[in-house]
C-alpha cells in the first residue's frame, strides 16, 4: 500500500481539521492517483471533506472507534487488525493511505511507497504532522519533481520508498 500526503517544511499536514494549503495541482495529483482505487482515512479526515462525504469514484474505508457510526458508500473499520483483514480483498498497489495524522502514524510501516507533496513554507501553525521520512532508516527519497509554483507558494512532488514494509 501507499501513503499520499501534502506536507510543509516541518512535515506539518493540517490544523483546525483542515489542510494547511489548497494547491490545485496537488488536488489533481491526489485525484489522478486515487481515482478507481481504495482510499483509507480516519473519521476526522472524512469529516473534513466537502459535504463530509465519501470521495466519489473510489472505495472509501474509514477508521472509526464508534461502533454505531456509518455513512453512505463508506466501509467502516474499528481497529487496525479489522482494517488489514478488510484490505486483503484488494490489490495492495490499489490501496492509498490518505490521512490524517493518526492514520498515517499507524499505517506508514505497512506502506512501500509514499507520495509526498512538499510545500516550501512553514508559515502556518500546523497541529498535525506526518512522520519525517528523512529520519526513518528504512525510507529513502526516490524521486523529486522540479519546483512548481501556485500563488507564490513553491512546491514539488516527491516519492519515498520503504525498503522494509511490514
Ligand atoms: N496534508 C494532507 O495531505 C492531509 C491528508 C489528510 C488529512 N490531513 C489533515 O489531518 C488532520 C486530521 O488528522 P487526525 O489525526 O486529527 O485525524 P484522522 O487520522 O483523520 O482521524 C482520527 C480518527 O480516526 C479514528 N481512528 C484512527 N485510528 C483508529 C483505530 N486504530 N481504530 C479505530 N478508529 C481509529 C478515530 O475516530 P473516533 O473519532 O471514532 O475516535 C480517530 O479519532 C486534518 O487537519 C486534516 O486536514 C492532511
Amino acid at each position: 500500500m501507499k501513503a499520499i500526503v501534502c506536507v510543509d517544511k516541518n512535515w506539518g499536514i493540517g490544523s483546525n481539521n483542515d489542510l494547511l494549503y489548497h494547491i490545485p495541482a496537488d488536488m489533481k495529483f491526489f485525484k489522478e492517483h486515487t481515482m478507481g482505487n481504495v482510499v483509507v482515512m480516519g473519521l476526522a479526515t472524512l469529516l473534513s471533506l466537502p459535504g463530509q462525504k465519501a470521495l466519489p469514484g473510489r472505495t472509501n474505508v474509514v477508521l472509526c472507534d464508534d461502533l454505531s457510526w456509518s455513512a453512505p458508500d463508506v466501509t467502516v473499520c474499528h481497529s487496525i487488525p479489522e482494517l488489514l483483514e478488510t484490505l486483503k480483498q484488494f490489490d495492495t498497489d490499489s490501496i492509498y493511505i490518505c490521512g490524517g495524522a493518526s492514520v498515517y502514524a499507524q499505517l506508514i510501516p505497512y506502506c512501500d511507497t509514499a507520495y509526498v507533496t512538499k510545500v516550501d513554507a512553514g508559515d502556518k501553525a500546523a497541529e498535525k504532522f506526518f512522520p519525517n521520512l528523512d529520519n526513518e532508516s528504512s525510507w529513502s527519497l526516490a524521486e523529486e519533481s522540479e519546483t512548481m509554483e501556485h500563488k507564490e507558494l513553491q512546491f514539488r512532488f516527491t516519492t519515498y520508498k520503504n525498503s522494509n514494509p511490514m
